[in-house]
């Protein structure tokens, strides 16, 4: 393949990959984007396998390596359960801070074109910048992977004065930095490259061990998006346009996402950087033991739930964690169905945060085939519950909790919430009255207009539409 052909296939593969992003952006179109993704780095792998960079005797690499590599991505994407996709993530961005590394050095010690003054000061400098963002990523997203399938506790382990020792771990990696571009061998620069990178990776383990349970979904957004930048810094060491692109692509995108997180979860997106937040559960107690209930509540039976179902104009649906694990959202469908057949309005009020993973609800609901247009996220819909007959919470709890708006006191004060309670009769569908992953205790419970229908989500729903149709 010539040098233009493969310029312009990398254009193409950069061009799919926006409207990639922009197609993910939205459930209704986000098929079409996972395509154009799909597409996108087909023929981004084929232009650079086929293109002017890779002679034959390569080829035998690229071909085992994808061969391997792609049969353990195969395998892990059919054994992995949904509600262990950020560790498989944790996982992924690892590798790609362990390839940053890994092409740093091969690119440092690799003569076969060399460079002098200017040019060589400047590929220097991506290799130490490349390598020391690939070293955090890779470690902080090991150790990452271990807070999230509970290898590693998930308290912040906070070492004293450790914003100092960062600082003179920032001010030894500056000054190594010099070292490696007065370098004039090899060898010579070898040296502070290593110290670089083990400061890097004792680095990337301090940052992530520093910042608790409760705040690791945001750290696994954050170290996608330093992924990006490992790969964008990879680009310039190899001169690769499309990396750099791809890499910047996911990059922003993964700081944004960060960004939205921490608004949803009522967190400060430093605050959550510099570590020592989110202890995992703040309102329990010390022997792990859920908030105390603070009222009566009123239980309601499914047919009970079902008449009250029957009976009203609008019905909103709150769907939460308890739905996932319950796997209950073909049993919402069906009943979302039987009602809408039967005349009543029936949308779905979806909290950015709800589940354990960004669009976790969004991807439950549409595999179980529920309509888009009637999936509503929390600013389009919060407005809406006065006018509810009916808000059902399933398997939520902190994103429907009212002392996040009414108790300043309360760890999960200031949090965005959905606000079921306006509904003129609202009904949570839980098991008992335990805590959800906050551990706080939540008033909506006791509240005159709640009734609290108490079961597994996917059996008490299974209950519910078995009386709605008969
Ligand atoms: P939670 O507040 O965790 O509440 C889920 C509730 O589901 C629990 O109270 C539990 O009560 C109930 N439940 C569990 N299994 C059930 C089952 N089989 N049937 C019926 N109910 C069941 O969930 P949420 O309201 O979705 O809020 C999400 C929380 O997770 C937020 O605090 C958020 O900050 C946090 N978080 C979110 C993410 C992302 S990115 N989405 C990532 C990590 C953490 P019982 O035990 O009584 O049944």
């Amino acid at each position: 393949m010539s040098q233009s052909l493969a310029t312009v296939s990398y254009l193409g593969a950069a061009i799919l990959f926006i409207l990639s992003l922009g197609g993910l952006s939205n459930p209704e179109t986000s098929r079409r984007g996972n395509l154009f993704g799909i597409i996108g780095m087909a023929l981004a792998v084929l232009a650079t396998v086929f293109g002017p960079r890779v002679g034959p005797s390569g080829m035998a690499w690229i071909v085992g390596a994808l061969v391997i590599g792609g049969g353990i991505g195969l395998y892990a994407a059919k054994v992995v359960k949904m509600t262990q996709m950020p560790e498989l993530v944790a996982l992924m961005h690892s590798l790609v801070g362990l390839a940053a590394c890994l092409v740093g050095f091969a690119s440092y010690v690799d003569t076969s074109t060399p460079l002098q003054g200017a040019e060589k000061a400047i590929h220097e400098v991506e290799i130490y910048v490349g390598i020391l963002i690939g070293a955090v990523t890779f470690s902080g997203s090991l150790i990452a992977f271990g807070k999230l399938n509970g290898r590693i506790g998930g308290k912040p382990l906070l070492l004293p004065g450790r914003h100092w020792l960062n600082l003179v771990a920032l001010l030894v990696v500056i000054w190594f930095g010099r070292e490696f571009l007065r370098a004039e061998t090899i060898e010579q620069g070898m040296l502070p490259l290593i110290v670089m990178t083990v400061i890097a990776l004792l680095f990337g383990i301090h940052m992530v061990m520093a910042i608790g349970g409760a705040d690791m979904p945001v750290v696994v957004s954050m170290l996608n998006s330093y992924s990006g930048w490992a790969a964008a810094a990879t680009g310039f060491m190899l001169s690769n346009d499309l990396l750099i692109v791809t890499g910047a692509l996911v990059g922003s995108s993964g700081a944004i996402l960060s960004y939205i997180m921490c608004n949803a979860m009522n967190r400060n997106f430093i605050s959550v950087i510099a570590g020592g937040f989110g202890s995992g559960a703040p309102a329990k107690k010390a022997d792990g033991a859920a908030a105390e209930p603070q009222g009566e509540v009123t239980p309601v039976s499914a047919a009970e739930t079902a008449e009250m179902l029957r009976d009203a104009k609008s019905v909103i649906i709150v769907p939460g964690y308890g739905m996932a694990v319950a796997q209950a959202q073909h049993t919402v469908n069906e009943i979302t169905r039987t009602l809408r057949d039967k005349g009543v309005s029936v949308r779905f009020a979806i909290h950015p945060v709800a589940g354990r993973m960004p669009g976790h609800m969004n991807v439950l609901l549409a595999e179980a085939k529920v309509p888009y247009d009637i999936v509503m996220e929390m600013d389009e819909i919060n407005e809406d519950f006065p006018e509810a007959d009916v808000a059902m919470v399933i398997g939520a709890n902190d994103i429907v909790n009212p002392a996040a708006q009414d108790d300043p006191s309360s760890p999960i004060a200031g949090m965005p919430v959905l606000e079921v309670w306006k509904g003129k009769q609202s009904i949570v569908m839980k098991r008992s009255m335990a805590s959800g992953y906050a551990g706080v205790d939540n008033p909506l419970f006791y509240k005159d207009n709640n009734r609290m229908l108490f079961g597994d989500a996917k059996k008490m729903l299974d209950e519910v539409l078995t009386a709605l149709k008969s």
